[in-house]
């Protein structure tokens, strides 16, 4: 005889691994998945940044060899960011509606040479921007309108190249509607729209603006951080209202970003949307675990497995990880 009387024994579904894996709630899989890659100019080089062990920033040949491996690994898709010279930064940004450049170069080759491999681009214009914004500095603030008419150039641009889904990361208003229009008249029906729905101005991008120099300058005139565009961590119906807006322009993904601070955002947006949700688990959220990984803290497979499947079960359909490639090889070997 038991010395309890428990009829609920909720560790019944817990005894063995056969008995958790059918009563598992959440997967995890590489269909999920999605790599940021940093490319750069030169030839045959691949530069590790300091800030993000394992991640480098690749020539366009080192770019297209990668590619191969993640597709090889069953990951649908990269999410493209350049690595932009000094001198070829202005305060117009005019350098991202280069046809020629740099990042329509880079996608054009991963799609001639791996092309079910869907390329994911941006359009904000910090890394071709002197002042380090996302968007045009007039007057001491940001325009908004005149950051649209660059980034529906920069859209088709990208579009012409070859990209699959064209995510703006900037965070102005209006942006979806207008770059959807651009890509519609431009004939580019089929190209998808990925928005950052609901961008917080986050401490944790700080690996990422080291890797392709793209902070704000500290400058007279330029304003110091993003606050002004990218959304108050302490708001979060101010995220479905973002996400109302971008659902009436046409988005065929919105994203939440960072990701671990705003698991209860991505909740609630996956509660209010009929397209699937992306969360983009950051730089620093990704630095923090190599951090600690590398000083004994904590084990780094299961660090990063519990949190992209905590991010999964916040609602995410989709994770924009750079854990992307080494997941897919742990979840090749189980
Ligand atoms: C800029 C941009 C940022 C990231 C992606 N695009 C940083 C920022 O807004 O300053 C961050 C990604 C990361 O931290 O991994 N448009």
């Amino acid at each position: 005889m038991p010395l309890y009387d428990l009829p609920q024994r909720p560790r019944r579904l817990r005894q063995t691994g056969n008995m958790r894996r059918l009563s598992r709630e959440t997967r995890l899989s590489t269909d999920h998945l999605i790599q940021p890659l940093f490319v750069m100019a030169g030839e045959n080089e691949r530069q590790p940044i300091g800030s993000m062990p394992g991640q480098n920033r690749l020539t366009v040949d080192q770019l297209v060899q990668e590619a191969r491996a993640l597709d090889a690994l069953g990951i649908p898709g990269i999410a493209l960011f350049p690595k932009i010279p000094d001198d070829r930064k202005t305060t117009d940004a005019r350098h991202a509606v280069d046809a020629d450049g740099l990042y329509p170069r880079a996608i054009r080759a991963v799609k001639a040479e791996v092309p079910d491999l869907l390329v994911i681009t941006d359009t904000a214009l910090d890394p071709y921007n002197s002042d380090g914004h996302d968007g045009i500095v007039r007057d001491g603030d940001i325009d908004n309108d005149a950051t649209l008419d660059v980034m529906c150039q920069i859209a088709s641009v990208h579009a012409d190249a070859g990209a699959d889904i064209v995510a703006p990361s900037d965070m102005m208003d209006g942006r979806i509607g207008a770059i959807r229009t651009a890509l519609d008249e431009a004939g580019h029906t089929d190209t998808a729209l990925m928005s950052y729905t609901a961008k917080y101005a986050s401490a944790y991008y700080g690996p990422f603006r080291d890797a392709l120099d793209s902070a704000p300058r500290r400058r007279e005139g330029v304003p110091v951080d993003k606050a002004t565009y990218q959304m108050d961590p302490s708001n979060s119906d101010e995220a479905l209202r973002e996400l109302r807006l971008d659902l009436e322009e046409g988005a065929d993904f919105v994203m939440v970003k960072p990701a671990l601070p705003y698991l209860d955002v991505i909740r609630r947006i996956r509660d209010h949307s009929d397209v699937p949700v992306v969360a983009y688990n950051v730089s620093g959220e990704y630095a923090m675990i190599q951090a600690a990984a590398a000083n004994g803290w904590l084990d780094e497979r299961a660090g990063a497995m519990e949190a992209l499947t905590s991010i999964r079960r916040a609602g995410a359909d989709v994770i924009l990880t750079y854990f992307a490639r080494k997941v897919a090889q742990w979840l090749d070997e189980a």
